[in-house]
């Protein structure tokens, strides 16, 4: 976690290769086919409140809130695992972060999300993105690559391309970077949430 504290100083974003064991995110990886298989999952939409739009050009994910006790002791776990990191956030970052909100998300084949950022407009109540994925051997071919754009508030400049393999984390300023979900060759999985401040 520190290696990862370390390059949120410096760049305000940062990759954590393994931040679950393979058998954790496994059984997420389950829980979250489980939950689809059930109907579970919903189309996510674009905005906020009464302004929430399903758009069909712009996102194609379907999402599945988690409970803030979580449902697993897989979850439960990872929210623990969460809870230290909001509060060495804060305790490094002076960023007031009270909460955290997190879903499954599927993309399906074919599935993409356009470049955005993570804060709605007119609020700055996600400060910081965490997603976790949950894709077993995943592989260069099946797309779904999260573009992030490097620069705060810029997105003409550098990036990164984050690979979604299973265990892997990524953390970043939501109100900053500018970020992409590559277009999907294969079902594509996460445990996607935000730290929010009041
Ligand atoms: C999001 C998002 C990126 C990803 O849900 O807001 O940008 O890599 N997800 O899943
Ligand atoms: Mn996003």
């Amino acid at each position: 976690m520190l290696a990862l504290l370390d390059h949120m100083a410096l760049f305000g974003w940062g990759v954590m290769p393994e931040c679950r064991s393979e058998s954790d995110s496994l059984r997420l990886g389950q829980e979250c086919l489980i939950v689809d298989r059930a109907g579970g999952l919903q189309r996510a939409g674009v905005g906020k409140g009464s302004g929430l739009e399903i758009r069909d050009g712009i996102r194609r994910d379907e999402v599945r809130w988690l409970r803030e006790e979580g449902d697993s002791q897989v979850q439960q776990a990872y929210l623990a695992w969460l809870e230290i990191l909001r509060l060495a956030l804060n305790e490094r970052f002076f960023l007031g972060l009270f909460t955290f909100e997190g879903h499954f998300a599927r993309f399906p084949e074919g599935g993409f999300y356009k470049a955005h950022l993570d804060c709605h407009a007119g609020s700055s109540d996600r400060i910081i993105t965490t997603i976790l994925y949950l894709n077993e051997g995943w592989q260069p071919g099946d797309g779904g690559e999260l573009k992030l754009w490097t620069t705060a508030g810029d997105y003409a400049g550098g990036f990164v391309l984050i690979e979604p393999r299973m265990g892997t984390l990524v953390c970043f300023l939501a109100g900053d970077h500018w970020h992409e979900v590559l277009p999907t060759v294969k079902s594509r999985m996460s445990l996607t949430g935000w730290f929010l401040r009041r």
